[in-house]
């Protein structure tokens, strides 16, 4: 369903996200806040089927991740011009501060992921990824025990299953907790679901 993956934040989770892309054969277009010039070393590392291009560009693809801190979701928000049906994979985490990521941003009522959706209007948001330690993302899925279990929310079912079978795809074990209301409750900071590595023995 999905052959190109947008990402945007180059660091420890975009590049993780990124790596599986281009094993399953997908193309990669990487983006950061200080521009596509910036990400040669990050792109030659990748491989291959990758390449460095702005935020907005990123979003040409078929499938986008949010991989920032949770405080530059409304610039990157700010930065495309048009985020109507676009699915994006939120992996964030509502952090106050980044560099070190530390406290909690005060959102209401709302979940991260409704947070995120309210700042990039029309898409189509699916949280996942979020609840893994970065190291655990970027390993091969697949162990002696069983396959790393990726929790995922959101609110459209259609865009969920093309998701499901990627992370099928990429070797991960996914499991859908509903929607972004109740399911990114359980899986954000401080949630029950949150930094728990779990594997689905197949
Ligand atoms: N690391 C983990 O273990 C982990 C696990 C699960 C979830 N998360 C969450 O995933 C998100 C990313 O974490 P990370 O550890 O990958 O972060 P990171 O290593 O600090 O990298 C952040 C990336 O975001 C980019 N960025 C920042 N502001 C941007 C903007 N306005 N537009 C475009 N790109 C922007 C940065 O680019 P520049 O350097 O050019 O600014 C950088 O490439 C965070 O929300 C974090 O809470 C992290």
């Amino acid at each position: 369903m999905f052959s190109s993956i947008g990402v945007i934040g180059a660091g420890t989770i975009g590049r993780a996200i990124a790596g599986h892309a281009l094993r399953a054969g997908m193309s990669v277009l990487i983006s950061n806040s200080r521009g596509p010039e910036t990400l040669t070393a990050v792109v030659d590392r990748l491989g291959p089927g990758a390449r460095a291009v702005t935020v907005n560009e990123a979003t040409a693809a078929d499938l986008v991740v949010l991989a920032v801190p949770f405080v530059n979701v409304p610039a990157v928000g700010a930065a495309v011009a048009n985020w109507q049906g676009k699915i994006v994979i939120d992996a964030t985490n509502q952090f106050a501060r980044s560099n070190p990521y530390s406290g909690r941003a005060d959102i209401g009522d709302l979940t991260g992921s409704e947070w995120v959706a309210e700042h990039l209007p029309g898409a189509v948001i699916i949280k996942a990824f979020n609840a893994l330690f970065g190291q655990y993302v970027a390993a091969d899925p697949r162990q002696a025990a069983g396959r790393q279990i990726v929790f995922y929310a959101g609110d459209d079912a259609a865009a969920k299953a093309g998701f499901g079978q990627l992370l099928d795809t990429f070797g991960f074990a996914g499991v859908d907790l509903g929607r972004l209301r109740e399911g990114g409750r359980l899986m954000q900071l401080d949630g029950p679901l949150s930094g728990l590595h779990a594997l689905r023995q197949d």
